[in-house]
């Protein structure tokens, strides 16, 4: 995907800039045409003469060369790519307002080409709403955005907005030149999201901590794919124009909307986190303080997986999650055997970064012949493009040639 490209690698001015070196080697091994744009702030961290050794054309800086009048409109109109890593607040608001004062703002202005932005900041920056609404924006004008991990930032502090891995950055890059495809033309998606609340009385409830923010990524993917979607969520988010949506709130009414859809779904992907328990007899009416601790009799949900595992057609895939804390791909291994699934996608909801709330995720993907997947820590929206890939894949293949064993897996090294 990416040999013979030409990608223009924007670095803007943040400690992980030394990143974007290990993201350049990348890309030209991997066969692109790599054209390294620094800003000023960039090159404060790392000189241009580094990259300018490893890419495939000397390192830019200015707007300004004697050799190139209008070097940004060469640049954009030239590049099939162009990735940002690291990209700043100031990056992504001045792209946001196209105030293209340097090369690189005028650059990405100057393009028709995908855009990839890997921001990375301070946690504070990261979680600022002016950075969010300028993400939101350019996630809506098609950006792909690889969202930042959690861990160790400049200066010695730890949390959210660290620069995502170098190869979670370069599959971003193949998965934007890939573009969206078409591939699920003609086939319906039936995807659950959201955690289901079930009522102790009319204001409390029974939940857990799922945002939804996976299965949403899934049933907006699925639908810029050109399938028809069709998503039952509990979890109040957005979800893309084309995708028709059913919101519910606790697992029986999950349970009925799903299998109301599901005969007419060539794919079903259970993404939602739904309870496995729920009071017996909820309060009609709101429970006092003053009557004392009530005791709170639980009774078990429908699986709607494993009841839509039993009900499965010919040609239907099924796809469970598992949300694990240990021995994911054991775990999900026994799921995909018990609940009658295609595939499982799993992750360890424990580790950083990973599984709820967050925007990143790492997910493992099993199927009856072994690991299909066992990736990186990327944002959910290349998570959804993943399993989507493995859907394809999966239907494509019907028991072609054998994927890893599953006692072959090895984890993927943690970064550091
Ligand atoms: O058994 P466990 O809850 O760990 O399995 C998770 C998978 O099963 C997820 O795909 C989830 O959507 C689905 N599930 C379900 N109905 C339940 C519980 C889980 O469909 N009551």
């Amino acid at each position: 995907m990416l040999a013979g490209r030409r990608i223009v690698l924007g670095v803007t001015g943040g400690i992980a800039a030394y990143k974007a070196v290990e993201v350049c080697r990348r890309l030209v091994d991997a066969g692109a045409h790599v054209v390294p744009v620094l800003t000023e702030g960039a090159t404060r961290f790392v000189g241009a003469t580094t990259f300018s050794a490893l890419a495939s054309e000397p390192a830019k800086t200015s707007l300004f060369d004697d050799a190139d009048p209008i070097p940004h409109t060469r640049l954009g109109r030239t590049a099939d790519l162009i990735v940002v890593a690291p990209a700043t607040a100031r990056l992504l608001a001045a792209y946001r307002m196209g105030y293209s004062d340097d090369l690189l703002t005028a650059t990405l202005i100057a393009t028709r080409a995908p855009v990839v932005v890997a921001p990375a900041m301070h946690t504070e920056m990261w979680e600022h709403p002016a950075v969010r609404d300028n993400l939101a924006v350019l996630r809506e004008r098609g950006v792909h955005v690889v969202a930042p991990g959690e861990g160790r930032l400049a200066g010695g502090d730890i949390g959210a907005g660290r620069l995502a891995e170098p190869a979670a950055i370069v599959a971003a890059a193949e998965a934007a030149l890939r573009g969206p495809g078409r591939d699920l033309a003609g086939l319906t998606v039936l995807v659950t999201a959201g955690g289901t609340r079930e009522p102790i009385d009319p204001v409390r409830f029974l939940g857990n901590r799922s945002s939804g923010k996976q299965g949403h990524a899934i049933a907006d993917e699925a639908a810029a794919r050109g399938a028809g979607v069709v998503l039952v969520t509990a979890a109040d988010r957005a979800s893309a124009p084309g995708v028709e949506r059913i919101d519910v709130e606790t697992a029986a009414e999950m349970e009925a909307a799903v299998l109301a859809r599901a005969d007419g779904a060539d794919v079903v992907i259970m993404a939602a986190a739904v309870a496995d328990f729920r009071p017996k007899a909820p309060a009609g009416h709101k429970l006092k303080k003053a009557d004392g601790v009530p005791l709170v009799d639980l009774e078990p949900t429908p699986d709607i997986l494993s009841e839509l595992g039993r009900r499965k057609r010919a040609g239907q895939t099924l796809v469970g999650f598992a949300a694990e804390t240990s021995d994911v791909v054991a775990h999900a291994a026994g799921k995909l055997a018990g609940k009658g699934a295609d595939l499982v996608v799993a992750n360890d909801v424990s580790e950083p970064g990973a599984g709820f709330g967050h925007d990143t995720n790492r997910v493992v993907i099993v199927s009856h012949r072994g690991v299909e997947h066992d990736g990186a820590l990327v944002d959910k929206r290349t998570v959804a493009r993943t399993v989507l890939d493995a859907v394809a894949e999966h239907r494509r293949a019907a028991g072609a040639a054998p994927a890893k064993p599953l006692h072959e897996t090895e984890p993927e090294p943690t970064a550091t």
